[in-house]
């Protein structure tokens, strides 16, 4: 089978589904009940925390959440600290738990622009988990889609100037291996919730056949009922990656 093949990277059977996360919603939970938007978010936070723990039982064996995008700076300078503090506390308080329950996380996304302090605290607890195997858990923190590819494309150009790499050495998987995903499964489905339609700059590359499910339900929510909910409806759909299925 060709090494891009999308089937070649889809998990197999309904044991180690890949489902990706935009969380959207958070803000609207919470101007609806007249409270400050950072509730929405540390309510959206506890989901997170929830969905982790229901993954393994659910057949999940990867998933991954968009936490703040490379666009997210644009919103007010407190709810970027206030975002900041919460994807802090949440390392802290969850690293034993998700250390001993056999989940090993993975930060995608640019690090560079975040908080040292921030950056020292993923490092460590990817550093933790690293030999957990139960479930991949990836946490997409100023992450934007074509900033990856940007920087994977730079980084390809140079590997060339540097001679390890001949221009013809440049193809679609000498690209990925320079994604932020590199090694990991492409998502099976992605899910956004809050009624928003768009995929805004989220896995362009790896999404490329991945089912989409968009529901009305905020982030807030959205529980491991809902979630079973759509993968009990995504083991109906019959994916075909380009192919006429016989039989
Ligand atoms: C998603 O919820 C969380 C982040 C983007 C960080 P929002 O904060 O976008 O919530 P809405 O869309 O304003 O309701
Ligand atoms: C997408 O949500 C980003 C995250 C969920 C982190 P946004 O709320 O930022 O997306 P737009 O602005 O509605 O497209
Ligand atoms: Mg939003």
């Amino acid at each position: 089978m060709a090494a891009n093949d999308a089937t070649t990277k889809t998990a197999q059977g309904a044991t180690d589904l890949h489902v990706a996360f935009i969380m959207d919603g958070n803000g609207r939970w919470a101007t609806s009940r007249g409270w400050p938007r950072l509730v929405g978010h540390r309510k959206g936070a506890e989901r997170v925390r929830e969905l982790v723990r229901a993954c393994p039982e659910l057949g999940i064996g990867h998933i991954t959440v968009y936490a703040f995008s490379t666009e997210n700076w644009k919103r007010s300078t407190e709810e970027v600290i206030g975002l900041m503090s919460i994807f802090a506390r949440y390392i802290r308080r969850e690293a034993d738990e998700l250390s001993s329950a056999g989940v090993r996380l993975r930060f995608i996304g640019d690090r560079s622009r975040l908080d040292p302090k921030l950056q020292q605290l993923m490092c460590a607890i990817e550093r933790r988990t690293a030999g957990n195997r139960l479930l991949q858990f990836n946490v997409a923190i100023n992450y934007g889609g074509r900033d990856e590819l940007a920087r994977a494309a730079r980084q390809l150009a140079a590997d060339v100037q540097a001679g390890l790499l001949t221009l013809e050495d440049c193809d679609q998987a000498a690209l990925e291996a320079r994604l932020d995903t590199a090694g990991s499964p492409d998502p099976d489905l992605v899910i956004r919730t809050s009624g928003e339609t768009r995929t805004s700059n989220f896995l362009p590359w790896q999404a490329a056949y991945s089912e989409y499910e968009f529901t009305p339900t905020l982030w807030p929510d959205f529980t491991p009922e809902h979630l079973a909910e759509i993968l009990t409806r995504f083991g109906l759909r019959e994916r075909r990656f380009g192919a006429v299925l016989t039989g």
